[in-house]
């Protein structure tokens, strides 16, 4: 079929309502005035986490982040193709689809194909001088860097020989034109008459898309003359900084874990370890833009960039941009080689498939890096390291983690674990004290450019309080569980009446509630959601409709300072915290007995440091009245602020020294 003009994909659009096009194949429950939810079809599922907008006419599943509009529903779901989706929807409508008029827009279309031509053609000839008398120096290059004929079949690599027109003349007799070739980068003008071919006696590799489409070359010079590497410019098919080399690979190993690489050799050095969901950014900073195009198919992607100053700095900003786009990200460090390639040439298969596994997240990695550096700075005073690992430590947001990497820590250094954690804690409480504390710094730092309305938006949610909904959400028996101290632990400890009497009452005691969470939006969705628990009807559905219900509440209460402060998709981030907690959550699969456990530890952890925060409240409201004169008030609050930090306090170290034992 030919062409189709925008007009009629816009009325093909608007003549489908979504709503009424997804019911035909999803039971829809409407569960908010935004959204509807129903079980994802893309996707196995227990309860609903694909969600349909009448508003935006847009589908999307907070489980596995499919999304797109009524075509894209109709193409996923029928795995037709794009015009195919567009024609049935238009007979559904009884629409008559019209061809393009717009020629300027056609004649791109088929130039773009003609330059894709080229390039097949191009890779076709590369890859056959590879296999022939010529190709022989380019083989052996290859075999010497323990690459076999199966590798490099897969990854479509070639050889462009010396002489300077070779592939010219071989496209020229396939009828390509020269304004073709030139177009896609692949020869260049003589000074004086004719042309000759760009590359020249490299190792080709080749670029492509999803679809396998050939769009660039990188080649690698053989006997290291001249520049290590040269990549075709950027031609009406090929950008920089928008494509990613094995993508097809990638996309066809159906993995939803990605590896992030350096090289081109590093993509290949883990195909040898049987890894094909390898890409690597062609030279550049990972950008937004593939960061999205991996987001399309993976859900988490191992960091594995060279072991270098560059390196190291390029993947904890990949982390940022890849984390930005809900991509999960972890990090892998190989000690004794500078990158991927360069490992297993020096310590084999084996090896390199047991790095692979070695998993880090970001603190871990920075605290190896740290360790690396005490290692190669000879006389690097342990001061420095103890220091530096704190603040590492101090940094990191989950409590649990900071408990974990205190205990490793204390270990090593051999100092008293109790002493670790109560500094980890401190320099903690000091970084998130200040708004431009230095944890925000930390992750300023770490977040490189991203947008400063972003990092605002992003700190506003608490992943515990989210972390703690999402739970219920998925098992409402938990709203029974109550924290305790049990009076004898208390006997330990000499309290002020206050005190004890506050760590027995009924608002120390008591389940889950409102006032466990901060002001604002998330302690509203609580409010109901918490209500819901307790009648045993919140689900995640549920949840979800509840964020976007009161949202639209929320929203309006909101002076309009506050309004520009909080992003038009608050909903849509809360949403997808929710969703991507949930799906760490399950893939733990944590037992019944355990889920107890680790929801009671997020519901002190809550619960103190509500504490905690009412507590900086009061003392700054007694500061107040102290210089209003108002002794026996601020003396009051005074007591109250105590009595509310020495209570949190006396409660994590009962609690907290429970589970130390
Ligand atoms: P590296 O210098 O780390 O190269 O550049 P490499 O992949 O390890 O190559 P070998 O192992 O030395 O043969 C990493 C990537 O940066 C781009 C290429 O995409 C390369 O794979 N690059 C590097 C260039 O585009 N041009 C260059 O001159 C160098
Ligand atoms: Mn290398």
């Amino acid at each position: 079929m030919g062409l189709i003009s925008q007009q009629s994909i816009e009325s093909v659009i608007n003549a489908n309502d979504i709503v009424e096009v997804v019911s035909s194949y999803v039971r829809l429950e409407k569960r908010s005035s935004l959204n509807l939810f129903g079980l994802c079809p893309f996707h196995e599922e227990k309860t609903p986490s694909f969600s349909v907008s009448p508003g935006k006419q847009i589908f999307y599943c907070f489980g596995c982040q499919k999304g797109g509009n009524v075509i894209k529903f109709i193409q996923e779901i029928e795995h037709v193709s794009y015009p195919e989706a567009i024609r049935r929807l238009a007979d559904k409508a009884g629409i008559t689809i019209e061809e393009s008029g717009d020629d300027s827009w056609k004649e791109k279309y088929e130039r773009d194909n003609l330059v894709y031509e080229a390039l097949l053609e191009a890779a076709r000839f590369f890859y056959s001088r590879l296999e022939d008398a010529e190709g022989t120096e380019a083989r052996n290059y290859l075999e010497q860097r323990g690459i076999s004929k199966s590798l490099y079949r897969k990854y479509g690599l070639g050889y462009a020989p010396k002489q300077g027109q070779a592939m010219y003349d071989w496209l020229a007799k396939k009828g390509i034109a020269d304004q073709v070739m030139l177009e896609g980068g692949l020869i260049l003008k003589s000074r004086g008459e004719g042309y000759y071919d760009f590359f020249r006696h490299r190792v080709m590799f080749p670029i492509m898309d999803t679809a396998g489409r050939v769009l660039a070359f990188g080649g690698r010079s053989i006997r290291d003359d001249g520049p290590k590497y040269i990549n075709s410019p950027e031609t009406v098919v090929y950008s920089k900084g928008k494509h990613l080399f094995g993508l097809p690979q990638a996309v066809k190993s159906a993995r939803k874990e990605w590896f992030l690489v350096e090289g081109y050799f590093d993509v290949i050095a883990l195909a040898k370890v049987g890894m094909d969901n390898v890409v690597a950014p062609l030279g550049t900073a990972l950008t937004d833009y593939q960061a999205r195009a991996i987001g399309r198919h993976a859900d988490t992607v191992n960091l594995l960039m060279d072991n270098d100053r560059a390196g190291r700095d390029a993947s904890l900003r990949a982390r940022t941009i890849l984390e930005n786009k809900g991509i999960a990200t972890r990090f892998i460090l190989l000690k004794g080689a500078k990158d991927p390639d360069e490992y297993f040439s020096s310590f084999g298969c084996e090896r390199l498939t047991a790095a692979l596994s070695e998993t880090l997240d970001a603190t871990e990695y920075q605290l190896a890096l740290l360790k690396l550096d005490v290692d190669s700075v000879l006389g690097m005073p342990s001061a420095d390291y103890r220091n530096g690992a704190l603040d590492l430590l101090a940094a990191e947001p989950d409590i649990v983690k900071r408990e974990l990497y205190s205990g490793r820590l204390a270990k090593e250094l051999q100092i008293n674990r109790r002493a670790i954690r109560e500094e980890v804690e401190r320099r903690h409480n000091v970084m998130k004290a200040g708004p431009r504390g230095a944890v925000s710094q930390q992750r300023d730092l770490r977040r490189g450019n991203v947008r400063r309305d972003n990092r605002r938006k992003l700190r506003k949610y608490n992943e515990d309080e989210i972390f703690i909904l999402m739970m219920l959400a998925d098992n409402t028996q938990l709203i029974h569980i109550k924290p305790s101290v049990p009076k004898a632990k208390l006997g330990g400890y000499a309290l002020s009446d206050d005190t004890g009497a506050f760590l027995s009452s009924e608002q120390a005691t008591a389940p889950l509630s409102a006032s466990d969470f901060g002001n604002g939006f998330l302690r509203e969705v609580a409010a109901l959601s918490i209500i819901e628990a307790a009648k045993g009807s919140l689900t995640l559905a549920a949840l979800h409709a509840n964020i976007d219900n009161i949202w639209e509440t929320y929203e309006n209460k909101l002076s309009d300072d506050e309004r520009d402060d909080s992003a038009p998709d608050v909903p849509e981030l809360v949403h997808s915290m929710v969703q991507q907690q949930f799906n760490a959550y399950d893939a733990s699969e944590l037992s019944k007995q355990s889920l107890g456990r680790v929801y009671l530890q997020r519901l002190i952890h809550l619960r103190l440091s509500q504490w905690e925060r009412q507590a900086t409240i009061i003392n700054r409201k007694a500061g107040e009245l102290e210089m209003a004169g108002s002794d026996k008030e601020a003396a009051e609050h005074y007591a109250n602020a105590v009595t509310l930090t020495t209570a949190a306090q006396v409660f994590r170290m009962i609690t907290q020294g429970e589970q130390q034992t």
